[in-house]
């Protein structure tokens, strides 16, 4: 008994000496008596995590008096981090800079909401006007003042493939939905998963339906669809949904229990032949797993998507509220500067968003990707928070992972129209 007893005044002292020690995010930044800047991402982990230290460094070297804390929440996609955020945010404590999409995301969540300062003063300090392209300055402005700066352009519409499997069994990379659906009869003949998918985290199901629908719809079609000049329950969205659905069919059993990293990871081993997934997967390739691109593995536009570039672009802007907006904008500078951009993008798997960064830098996928920017038709990604608002990603991430286990694709594509509501 008094053992017992002794045990839980012990806990209950843990308890409160935990309470008393544990801090607020504010406290936290204070540490040391320096005010830190707290970078907000859900860039932690492989694949994920290499560009933004470098980026950090950078600034740290040329700021030496302004203290940073990676403030990295995990989850891809931000799937934890987006809460954290929007907490934090409601709460008044604003992280110093935050990882955000450009295109809705940014624009429908925070700037409508007011929480966002305009840039416009930093852009014309630094002469960027003319440095990013102007649709990616269109995706971070609202009401003619641009609100973020973008520190990359991801390409969301790639399918990746293991080059030995792929010679070995004598196939080429699909292109068109036909092709795709032979190869993988011919891969699953032989034994192989055709298509790595991890759905873990329900945006990447999202995401392979997103590439499916511009492979069907085509960039015009798909534009309409998010600008409200084409209906959600188009026949053409409806067929979509069925490819997606015979897609499934070939995905590894254990989709729901990987998340992205695992996927490609099957890829990367030979175990399965391919996957559709951003070009972060390229930096978890090539940096976490030493993989060689052309060599190892290859790549080309998901199918019926060749001449279309899913846009996905992280970008990074001035909460307010914040205490040492000066400071973030020097972050900010770095961020997008040629130098912080080719320290980050080599790294990340994704292309420099400003148009003069240095090329050389760039492994020849994220050569091929910058021609393929300059030469195709742009589309916003809605798995990436660029074609709609977060609640109607939020409905449709749900509706898609039902749709993965009931395969019902009328009641999938109603659950979309209603969602769009
Ligand atoms: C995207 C983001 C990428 C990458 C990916 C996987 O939303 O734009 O930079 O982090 O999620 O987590």
């Amino acid at each position: 008994m008094k053992v017992k007893l002794g045990f839980t005044l012990l806990a209950l002292c843990m308890l409160i000496i935990t309470a008393c020690s544990s801090t607020t995010n504010s406290d936290a930044k204070k540490e040391d008596g320096a005010e830190k800047l707290d970078i907000f991402s859900w860039w932690t982990g492989a694949g994920e995590e290499d560009g933004l230290k470098a980026l950090i460094q950078l600034f740290e070297e040329k700021n030496k008096d302004i203290p940073i804390e990676n403030a990295a929440v995990a989850g891809g996609a931000g799937t934890n981090a987006k809460a954290v955020l929007t907490s934090r945010m409601q709460g008044n404590d604003p992280p110093a800079t935050f990882q955000v999409h450009g295109g809705a995301e940014l624009n429908e969540s925070w700037v409508a909401a007011g929480k966002m300062e305009p840039l416009d003063d930093l852009y014309e300090k630094e002469g960027w006007k003319d440095k990013f392209p102007e649709s990616l300055i269109d995706l971070v402005s609202k009401d003619g003042k641009i609100y973020s700066v973008p520190v990359n352009i991801h390409r969301g519409n790639v399918l990746w493939y293991n080059k030995k499997v792929f010679d070995d069994a004598g196939l080429e990379p699909p292109t068109t939905f036909d092709e795709f659906f032979k190869t993988a009869d011919a891969l699953k003949k032989k034994g192989i998963t055709p298509l790595a998918l991890g759905d873990k985290e329900p945006w990447a199901a999202t995401h392979l339906f997103e590439s499916v629908l511009l492979g069907v719809l085509g960039a015009d079609d798909y534009q309409k669809l998010w600008a409200g000049d084409m209906k959600m329950d188009d026949a053409k969205v409806k067929e979509a949904a069925d490819i997606f659905g015979r897609m499934l069919e070939y995905v590894n059993d254990d989709h729901s229990s990987r998340n992205w990293q695992d996927a490609s990871q099957l890829v990367a081993k030979g175990e399965a032949a391919m996957n559709v997934m951003g070009d972060w997967a390229k930096g978890y390739f090539v940096n976490d797993l030493d993989l060689k691109v052309n060599k190892d593995f290859g790549y080309v536009a998901t199918p019926g998507t060749e001449g279309s570039f899913m846009v996905i672009t992280d970008t990074f802007g001035l909460p307010k509220g914040v205490e040492q907006p000066e400071n973030v904008k020097k972050f900010l500078s770095v961020l997008g500067s040629v130098e912080g951009q080719d320290a980050f993008n080599p790294l990340k798997g994704s292309i420099p968003a400003r148009v003069d960064a240095d090329v050389s830098k760039y492994d020849e996928y994220g050569k091929s990707a910058m021609k393929a920017f300059k030469e195709s038709k742009l589309a916003p990604s809605l798995a990436h928070g660029s074609a709609a608002e977060e609640g109607f990603v939020t409905k449709a991430n749900q509706a898609v992972n039902i749709f993965v286990t009931q395969k019902d694709s009328s009641q999938f594509v109603s659950s979309l129209k209603d969602s769009m509501k």
